[in-house]
């Protein structure tokens, strides 16, 4: 099969299309004929080889996927072959196949067009996963996602909103602030402009969050941890500001404050198909009524993945940049 191949790791340029053996199948899955894939910031790190795939995983890049079920392993319940599939992948989506855990996996509504249902499992499961699972996101609470303009913060953003929460965004330039409000984020904030802690706790009117998404790490702990209300909750899915901090731990004992950190991509196949459940149980609807769908930046063919590489790395896209197979 043609797959997006790299002899090493380094920059962009490495990435070209090749042929690649076809995955094999095993118990238990589906074999998907991809449509769409898209980047994620994981890629470039694997790409730069910082980043390896879980064991047993596909070395080739890509994180979600959607397309055609062509082929349907032993012990698989409810998908036929030529069913309409998005799904998480542990790798292995720029390519022609793959395959994946029917858990990950997940019926394409009929409101998705292939690019939008390629781009939506590892954004928005991510999202759900942090804010909802292990932020307790309830209705009429209020919620900061760091870096509202990315491929999670937008996915966030289309969540929250959906699920009742007001939610807060920061972004890097004001052109982005004013995309993730028409988006639905009801304060947005350019981090560039100083200590975003303030212009939250005004928004807010000194209350602070009940919950934030963060990427950035060291850099925004102190700042992360200030912004939270009494019982707030900070989840950590990225380090791209650091991974050390030095901050004063009196504040987590007397606001009872929670910090929690995760990965999706290392998750056993049970977890996977325990947040894939309780996503669609909590969003099925508004995914299928076409209320839930990921933003996309562009859509460029598979054979350009180095070019949607540079794209994200510039950090140039806001939402998801896709790659058409
Ligand atoms: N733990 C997990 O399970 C998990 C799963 C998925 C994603 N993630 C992480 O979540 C983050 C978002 O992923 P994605 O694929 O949606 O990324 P993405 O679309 O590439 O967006 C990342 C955004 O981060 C912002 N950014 C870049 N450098 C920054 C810096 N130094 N400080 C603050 N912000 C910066 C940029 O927005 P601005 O232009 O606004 O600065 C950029 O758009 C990544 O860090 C990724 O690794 C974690």
């Amino acid at each position: 099969m043609k797959a997006i191949v790299f002899d090493n790791p380094g920059d962009e340029g490495v990435l070209h299309l090749g042929e690649a053996p076809a995955p094999k199948l095993g118990p238990g899955e589906i074999r998907i004929r991809v449509r769409a894939t898209a980047v994620n910031r994981a890629d470039l790190l694997q790409r730069q080889g910082m980043y390896p795939p879980p064991p047993g995983a596909s070395e080739i890049l890509g994180l979600e996927c959607a397309g055609e079920v062509s082929e349907v392993g032993v012990d698989v319940d409810g998908w036929r072959v030529g069913d309409r599939v998005m799904a998480l992948l542990p790798g292995g989506g720029y390519a022609e196949e793959a395959v994946v855990h029917q858990g990950s996996a997940m019926h394409v509504p009929k409101a998705l067009s292939w690019e939008e249902a390629g781009a939506l499992p590892e954004v928005f499961l991510t999202a759900y996963l942090n804010l909802f699972m292990l932020g307790g996101a309830t209705s009429g609470g209020t919620a900061l996602v760091q870096g509202g303009g990315s491929g999670v913060g937008t996915a966030a953003i289309t969540l929250l909103r959906e699920a009742g929460l007001r939610t807060i965004v920061t972004a890097g330039n004001p052109e982005k602030c004013q995309r993730c409000r028409q988006h639905g984020a009801d304060v947005a904030i350019n981090y560039r402009d100083g200590d975003f802690s303030e212009a939250v706790r005004k928004a807010t009117d000194g209350r602070g969050v009940d919950v934030i998404l963060d990427h950035v790490g060291g850099k925004y702990l102190a700042m992360n941890l200030d912004c939270l209300a009494v019982d707030g909750r900070l989840v950590i899915i990225g380090l791209i500001g650091g991974a050390k901090a030095d901050i004063n731990l009196a504040m987590l004992l007397t606001r009872r404050l929670q910090v929690v950190g995760s990965t999706l991509r290392t998750r056993s196949n049970a977890d996977k198909a325990k947040i894939v459940a309780y996503f669609m149980s909590q969003f099925g609807e508004a995914l299928s009524a076409g209320r839930i769908k990921p933003v996309i930046d562009r859509v460029l063919p598979l054979s350009e993945a180095a070019e949607a590489h540079r794209v994200v790395q510039s950090s140039a896209h806001f939402g998801k940049v896709v790659l058409k197979v």
